[in-house]
């Protein structure tokens, strides 16, 4: 049986939603969110990356409004994509969604709200990462318009 400590911890993490039965609610994120969405990232495979930390993403949130979305069920996070824009081009990061929720086009809901916000904005363009072993997530990007770059990545932790 969970502790009571245990049970406060799970409810701290959840994301807060309206959603009802069935639906999924799309809203950005809140500063709040953090421990929640870190929490779902890596439920969902993704890595936690640097710039994920509570302080990044409210800052990321505040430069692009509109763009940090979530989707709530009554189950709590059930997606999430962040949109960037920095004045030349868009870019998407975190696009996920949970297993149970996968192949209903809910991460494909969000990139095209995403994408009609950029190109309201007059991005020109987005751009993404893929790691190299995420075969599941470069047919989702293909079947979306997105084409595989030459390019290769290059980093540098500041
Ligand atoms: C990749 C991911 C975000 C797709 O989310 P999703 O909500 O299931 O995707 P959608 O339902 O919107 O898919 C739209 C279309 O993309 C394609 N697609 C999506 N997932 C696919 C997969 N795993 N394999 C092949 N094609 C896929 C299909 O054409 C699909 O349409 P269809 O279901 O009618 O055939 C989800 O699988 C996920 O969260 N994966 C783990 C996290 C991750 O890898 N994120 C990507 C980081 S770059």
């Amino acid at each position: 049986m969970k502790s009571g400590a245990m049970r406060r911890g799970d409810a701290a993490k959840r994301a807060e939603t309206s959603a009802k039965s069935g639906e999924v609610d799309v809203r950005e994120f809140r500063a709040s969110d953090g421990a929640a969405v870190r929490a779902f990232w890596k439920m969902s495979g993704i890595q936690i990356r640097p710039g994920d930390d509570d302080r990044s993403l409210a800052a990321f949130g505040e430069r692009n409004p509109g763009l940090f979305l979530l989707a709530l069920d009554e189950h709590g996070l059930a997606a999430t994509a962040l949109g960037g824009w920095d004045g030349r081009r868009g870019w998407l990061y975190h696009v996920a969604v949970r297993a149970d929720q996968r192949r209903r086009g809910l991460a494909r809901r969000l990139v095209h709200i995403i994408e009609q916000r950029l190109r309201e904005r007059g991005c020109p363009k987005v751009n993404l990462i893929v790691w190299d072993d995420n075969a599941g997530a470069m047919e989702f990007w293909e079947a979306n318009g997105y084409t595989r770059a030459t390019t290769v990545e290059f980093e540098k932790v500041l």
